[in-house]
């Protein structure tokens, strides 16, 4: 029932031509595609708050955009509640299997046997996705699950058209899908890939994420669907157990935070790296007047200042839960007043000079995020990942389920590169129930005016693309300008600047290898960011969906 100031208010509204929602506000969402944020809109036109509507995009994205997160993966929501403060963040991370172990994707010699924890069944760990949804929507939310899971399985059972940004991630993995009948039975259409925009249904997994509704997570976690995840991942050469789905639990977590040119960052704390290297990066950057420095410089001190975070990064960071993390020394200003006195204006420092060995550039990207804030400042950043495009490309029979690959998040061996060309040592090795370190980076930025709502997929660039909004938000710029900000990369090894080739300039990329730095062109434009605005002041909101994608940003309707 609606209160009455409510419902003047709505009424009001209609008159003059502005869209609210049942509980009297407006809202903004941006995610990486149409049809999961008109599901956050159905869910808000049903009398949901934010929070049932991070629920339905976060399970409309499973469905429709299966390449970059799902019901077989994990991720993390970072909330806050506007009423009573709380803030909070949903570790929804996948852990390690029990039978899993240190030295799992070594042979004999002890070198990492390629592939084995980026395809496949024994790549997979125990998804946190589905526990997520479940404890977002029953804590946080005001609706039934089933009703904020409606649009994502309506999606499933009648289809949606296939854009091209879906069939380009297929066909990069369409070798690998290839290898499993009922993954190839899913996406390609007789073992060939399907035509752009024709209708991709997903009976199995729609009668999956019916379960979930039903049952809430025993309907994932155990019972008829957990018993063929578990029978499908053995025999395909897996590890899973009964005891792993049955005991997955998400942990709430406190967020990190840290302060910038007098805007309050919160974000994702491990098991993600995400915060803890956007947030020293962030301050080695405060000792310095960026906007008063000319571009060549102003490059040159961001790129050192990512060396120096992603360094930390690989030394010190991992599973929380299993190891000791010096966070506070990490987020503070003085350790980074340190870290910064050993950049010089005019010369890179060698990142075999800090430590470790120079690597070969990573390949493959995706994950996801969406954005969501109301005009009260209640606000959700997601970020929700299988790790590579279509995970590990193996969906156990009649699941519909397509399981991540997220092992290879883990260091498989010391100083070893992963799929992303991290590195990582002991604070990120494999353990049973541990959760592997994410770059996931989901992050509210606050100042006296506004707060802003962002993220990105993007694998280990995601960290660097959030510290170039986050730097653009502090020139004073709108979320158009964040997800457009043309973006580069320093993630310590391999020791190369990695960039779009418009966020360079001839002269630039001539500056910076005068000083010792070595450059090297994307392929591709890279990242889909997501971000919202509320302008506290003014009462108003904005949206931004990074052209990089097929997302779609909306405000109140
Ligand atoms: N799988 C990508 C990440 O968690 O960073």
């Amino acid at each position: 029932m609606l209160k009455k100031p409510y419902a003047v208010i709505i009424l009001m509204a209609v008159f003059w031509g502005v869209q609210v929602y049942a509980d009297g506000h407006k809202v903004a969402i941006a995610s990486a595609h149409p049809l999961a944020t008109t599901a956050g809109f159905e869910i808000l036109d049903k009398g949901g708050n934010v929070f049932d509507a991070a629920v339905a995009v976060s399970a409309a994205l499973a469905v429709v955009e299966p390449a970059g997160s799902g019901l077989g993966g994990g991720g993390y929501w970072l909330l806050h509640r506007e009423k009573d403060g709380v803030e909070t963040l949903i570790d929804g991370r996948e852990k390690a299997p029990l039978a899993a172990y240190k030295d799992m994707y070594l042979d004999k010699e002890g070198r990492v046997i390629a592939k084995l924890s980026l395809d496949g069944a024994l790549a997979a760990a125990i998804p946190g996705m589905p526990a997520g949804l479940v404890h977002l929507s029953e804590k946080y939310g005001q609706l039934p699950l089933a009703e904020s899971l409606a649009p994502a399985i309506r999606y499933a059972q009648t289809g949606f058209a296939i854009g091209k940004r879906y069939l380009k991630l297929l066909k990069f993995r369409s070798g690998l899908i290839k290898q499993y009948p009922t993954t190839a039975g899913i996406f390609l259409n007789n073992g060939k890939l399907p035509k752009p925009y024709s209708i991709l249904r997903q009976p199995d997994l729609a009668l999956t994420l019916t379960q979930l509704a039903e049952s809430g997570r025993d309907g994932f976690y155990s019972g008829a669907i957990a018993e063929k995840l578990v029978n499908g991942v053995k025999k395909a050469g897996g590890i899973w157990t009964k005891e792993d789905l049955e005991s997955y639990q998400i942990v709430e977590r406190e967020p990190v935070r840290g302060q910038y040119n007098g805007i309050k960052i919160t974000s994702a704390a491990p098991s993600s790296s995400g915060g803890i290297v956007l947030i020293e990066a962030l301050n080695i950057l405060s000792g310095y007047n960026l906007q008063k420095t000319d571009d060549i410089t102003r490059k040159h001190l961001i790129t050192e200042a990512m060396r120096r975070a992603y360094h930390d990064r690989s030394l010190y960071l991992g599973d929380a839960d299993f190891i000791d993390i010096p966070v506070k020394r990490l987020l503070s200003e003085d350790y980074a007043a340190g870290l910064r006195s050993s950049i010089r204006p005019d010369k890179a420092l060698p990142s075999n000079m800090l430590s470790g060995e120079i690597q070969q550039q990573p390949e493959g990207t995706n994950t996801t995020h969406f954005s969501i804030i109301d005009d009260e400042g209640n606000r959700v950043a997601a970020t929700l990942s299988i790790n590579f495009p279509f995970g590990s490309g193996f969906v156990a029979a009649g699941t519909g389920v397509l399981l991540n690959d997220e092992m290879d998040d883990f260091a498989s061996l010391p100083g070893a590169m992963n799929g992303y060309g991290l590195v990582g040592g002991v604070a990120n090795a494999i353990a049973p129930e541990k959760r592997m370190l994410s770059s996931m980076t989901p992050t509210f930025l606050e100042n006296d005016s506004s707060v802003a709502v962002l993220g990105t997929p993007g694998g280990s660039r995601i960290i660097s693309m959030v510290l170039l909004a986050a730097l653009d938000f502090a020139q004073g710029n709108g979320p158009d300008s964040w997800v457009r900000v043309p973006r580069f990369h320093h993630q310590f090894i391999p020791d190369v600047i990695e960039y779009e080739k418009d966020a360079m300039t001839n002269s630039e990329i001539m500056g910076l290898a005068a000083m010792g730095h070595q450059l090297k062109a994307a392929r591709y434009r890279y990242g889909d960011m997501q971000a919202v605005l509320w302008h506290k002041t003014t009462q108003s909101l904005a949206a931004a969906s990074d052209k990089r994608g097929e997302g779609r940003a909306v405000v109140g309707h």
